[in-house]
């Protein structure tokens, strides 16, 4: 009966065996290919560490601040523009920095068109630079470029402009606001 009972036990392991649905070469293996890309992350991640691969700013366009209800992000995002913007963009973000004399001027901030942006695409303009503004992802962690959305959200409360052509650094300016 036992000499049955392994026979059958054999029989029934090879016949699964042949039904296997993995191939037998180890080359051929569910792993990442080189110079395949790797797997996508789930739609709609917002990522909070880590080096993105973000290229095109458009393509942030969705993202929500992950720290919005964090009250301290604003303040963060203020002490980091004096450090990273504000050459550019002026102390107060009206597009007043010392580099805006030489290098195509940096808007203000308070434009309308700048205002209407989703953070989102402020995170990607910072992560992966706009038409003149170079990247600044560079030695900002991902928390610190949303804080720096949250100052620039701040720095828009007390009022939008109205872009004009006529204003130094708006649509007409090599650089301006779109
Ligand atoms: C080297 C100068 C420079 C620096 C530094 C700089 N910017 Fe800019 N920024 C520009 C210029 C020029 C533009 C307008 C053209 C463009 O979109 O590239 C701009 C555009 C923008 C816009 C408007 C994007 C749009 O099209 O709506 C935002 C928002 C912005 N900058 C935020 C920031 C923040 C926040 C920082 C600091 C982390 C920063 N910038 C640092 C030069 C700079």
């Amino acid at each position: 009966m036992r000499r049955v009972l392994s026979t059958l036990t054999i029989g029934a392991l090879l016949v699964s065996a042949c039904d296997r649905k993995w191939p037998a070469s180890m080359e051929e293996q569910p792993a990442v290919r080189p110079l395949t890309a790797p797997r996508p992350a789930p739609e709609g991640s917002v990522p909070v560490g880590g080096v993105e691969t973000l290229d095109d700013r458009e393509d942030a366009q969705d993202l929500q601040n992950p720290y919005a209800a964090d009250p301290g992000a604003a303040a963060t995002g203020e002490r980091l523009f004096n450090t990273h913007c504000a050459i550019c963009h002026g102390a107060k973000g009206h597009g007043d920095g010392k580099v805006s004399a030489k290098f195509p001027p940096a808007p203000d901030l308070r434009y309308v068109t700048i205002c209407r942006r989703s953070d989102g695409f402020i995170y990607g303009t910072i992560t992966a630079g706009g038409r003149a503004m170079p990247t600044l992802r560079e030695g900002l962690t991902s928390r610190e470029r949303w804080a720096l959305v949250a100052h620039v959200r701040r720095i828009e409360k007390d009022g939008c402009l109205a872009a004009s052509p006529t204003t130094p650094g708006g649509p007409a300016g090599t650089g301006g606001a779109p």
